[in-house]
């Protein structure tokens, strides 16, 4: 029997999420699609709505109250993320608009300073597309040659395979902390060591990592991550990009535009100073201050209690899914998180996804963002439940009850 009772109070919990308290589908709402974007706490829509209602104003422009201000607010939350990731220092941590502007732009900048005609770039198999399309269109450009760990049928990076790419033309990693599609944990300490020892810089796409595990920057000692807001509790169109000071420095400037020079003349411009060298036009102001809010929601949680919910989650959903008639797992790994992909026989993903959005039971269907991921397998995409510290046991039960039902009617 999985022990279920666990430290944090759930009814607590998701007495906070708005959205959780409703019926879909004249059921109450189920919400396993967290690994696509979570759901949002009250603090997070108020701390926004307040911004909007008394604080809206531009950052770093003006010398007025409100401005001011709403730079406080905005610029509270780079503190937050500091702490949140243990970066050295803010200058370390870049606002972007989410997981994938983070990667274009390591791609894009460091690409043009770093990277040329005959070198290599390392990603692998399980990639979402945006760390596989940004590193594409750098190698387009440039004439590099992107290189692909393979994945094992369980899921797992095969490592072997990924010590003999590492050469001297190798010019950066980039692989996923935890894949999306299947909820492998990669084994980064790994693979940054192995690449450290060939001087070589890595990127992680934290982006499924940071809602559920602790990343400790300094601790990894990773060159760079880039995660999004929307998947820790904080707006849609709000990431981070972390990047080592060394690198970032001497990394050229992404986009061009206010915020982000010194002083510009025809003749020649010269840019501001990290992180804002990398932060040109308007930001999203209230989402940022938003993503504050979220992360001081999950440091009231605590980051090790909902690992360990989730985690007797996924043990509880790899214990119960498999007993229904037919049930293939997608990604047996043995370290997972928060992930159950799967195919129910020959039934389609999207039939299965249908029915169970007609029990009010939301998960996502198709390929995932990581079409060679699919390729790898001979499938067409997988159902993905995803969990988050506000989902039950019940909930899974009743997961696995939508199930049968899908069952019984193919
Ligand atoms: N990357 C998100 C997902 O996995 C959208 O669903």
């Amino acid at each position: 029997m999985i022990e279920k009772s666990l430290s944090l109070d759930i009814q607590k919990i998701r007495s906070d999420f708005p959205t959780l308290q409703q019926k879909v589908n004249g059921k109450p709402l189920v919400y396993f699609d967290n690994a696509a974007t979570s759901q949002k706490p009250l603090k997070v829509i108020e701390r926004m709505e307040a911004y909007y209602r008394e604080q809206n104003s531009n950052v770093h422009r003006g010398v007025h109250t409100l401005s001011q201000i709403a730079t406080d607010a905005y610029e509270n939350t780079r503190k937050l993320v500091r702490e949140f990731i243990n970066a050295s220092s803010e200058r370390e941590v870049i606002f972007t608009k989410g997981t994938t502007e983070g990667i274009n732009l390591v791609a894009s900048s460091f690409g043009r300073k770093f990277v040329k005609e005959g070198d290599e770039i390392i990603i692998s198999t399980l990639e979402h597309h945006s760390n596989i399309v940004p590193w594409q269109i750098l190698c387009e450009q440039v004439g590099a040659n992107l290189k692909v760990i393979p994945v094992n049928d369980r899921g797992e990076l095969e490592m072997e395979a990924y010590a003999q790419m590492l050469t001297d033309r190798t010019k950066i990693v980039s692989v996923a902390y935890i894949s999306n599609s299947l909820g492998t944990i990669n084994p980064v300490r790994e693979i940054i060591e192995l690449a450290h020892a060939r001087n070589i810089p890595v990127m992680l796409d934290a982006a499924q990592a940071v809602p559920h595990l602790k990343v400790d920057v300094q601790e990894l000692d990773v060159d760079f991550i880039a995660f999004s807001g929307h998947k820790m509790f904080a707006p849609t169109g709000v990431g981070i990009l972390y990047g080592k000071e060394r690198w970032l420095e001497e990394m050229p400037p992404y986009m061009g535009g206010g915020d982000m020079i010194d002083v510009v003349r025809f003749e020649k411009t010269t840019y501001s100073s990290l992180p804002h060298k990398f932060e040109a036009g308007t930001p999203n102001i209230a989402g940022f201050i938003g993503l504050g809010a979220g992360i001081e929601y999950m440091n009231e949680v605590g980051i090790e209690a909902i690992a360990a919910h989730e985690n007797a989650l996924l043990e509880y959903g790899h214990k119960v899914l498999p007993e229904i008639e037919s049930m293939r797992l997608i990604g047996t790994a043995a370290k997972k998180a928060s992930v159950i992909s799967f195919l129910l026989g020959e039934i389609h993903p999207y039939d299965t996804g249908t029915i169970l959005d007609e029990l009010g039971i939301a998960v996502r269907t198709g390929h995932h963002c990581t079409q060679p991921l699919m390729q790898r397998y001979e499938i067409p995409g997988t159902v993905r439940a995803s969990f988050a510290f506000y989902n039950t046991f019940e909930e899974i039960d009743k997961l696995v009850e939508g199930l049968k039902r899908v069952r019984q009617m193919f």
